[in-house]
C-alpha cells in the first residue's frame, strides 16, 4: 500500500554535514520525494511536533534541540516520502529511536548520540505510523508544496495576503 511519510533532517544531522549522507540512505528505499524545504523552526511548530510529549521530563529540551538552539543551526530539513510501505522502509534505515539501541549501520545507530542530559540526538525524525504521518505532513506542509494529492484538500481565495516578491 502507497503511504506517505514525514522524514526530518535535525540540527545536529545539518550540522554534521550528513545531509547528501542520509539522503542517499534513503534513496534505497526506491520511494518517491514528493515534498522537500528548509524550515526555520518556530517554538509553536516544535511544540505541536512534539505536543503528545508535552508530559515527559526531555520536553523542553527537545523543543530547543529542534528549534537548532542546542547546535547552533536554526533550520531542519522536511522532506515527505512515498510509495509502498514507505513508514516501515524509512524506519528501518532510521533505525531505533534510541540511537544506543540502533543497528549500528543504521542512519541514528552510525551517527546519533545521547546527551550528557539524556537526551537522543538522532539526527532524523521518521514519522512511526499512518494517522502520526498525516498529522506531522499537514503541520509542516501545505497542499501546494506537495507535488501529489495526499490528502482532500478545499480551495479558498485569500484577500490582501502580504507576502514578497523577487525586486526585478
Ligand atoms: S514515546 O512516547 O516515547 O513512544 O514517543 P516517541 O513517539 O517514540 O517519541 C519520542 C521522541 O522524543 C525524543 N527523545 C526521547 N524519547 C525518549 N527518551 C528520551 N530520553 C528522549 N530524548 C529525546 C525521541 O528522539 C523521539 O523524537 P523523534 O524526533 O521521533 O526521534
Amino acid at each position: 500500500m502507497n503511504q506517505a511519510v514525514l522524514i526530518l533532517i535535525k540540527p545536529d544531522g545539518l550540522k554534521k554535514s550528513l545531509t547528501g549522507n542520509i539522503l542517499t540512505r534513503l534513496s534505497e528505499t526506491k520511494l518517491e520525494i514528493v515534498a522537500a524545504k528548509m524550515v526555520r523552526v518556530s517554538k509553536e511548530l516544535a511544540v505541536n511536533h512534539y505536543s503528545h510529549l508535552k508530559e515527559k521530563p526531555f520536553f523542553g529540551e527537545i523543543i530547543k534541540y529542534l528549534q537548532g538552539e542546542l547546535h547552533d543551526r536554526k533550520k531542519v530539513m522536511a522532506l515527505v516520502y512515498w510509495g509502498e510501505d514507505a513508514i516501515k522502509k524509512c524506519r528501518e534505515l532510521a533505525g531505533a529511536t534510541n540511537p544506543e539501541e540502533a543497528d549500528p549501520t543504521s542512519i541514528r545507530g552510525s551517527y546519533g548520540r545521547i546527551t550528557t542530559t539524556g537526551v537522543y540526538e538522532n539526527v532524523i525524525h521518521v514519522s512511526s505510523d499512518v494517522p502520526d504521518a498525516e498529522r506531522e505532513i499537514k503541520l509542516w506542509f501545505q497542499p501546494d508544496e506537495i507535488i501529489v494529492d495526499l490528502y482532500p484538500t478545499q480551495e479558498i481565495v485569500k484577500k490582501e495576503l502580504r507576502s514578497n516578491i523577487w525586486v526585478s
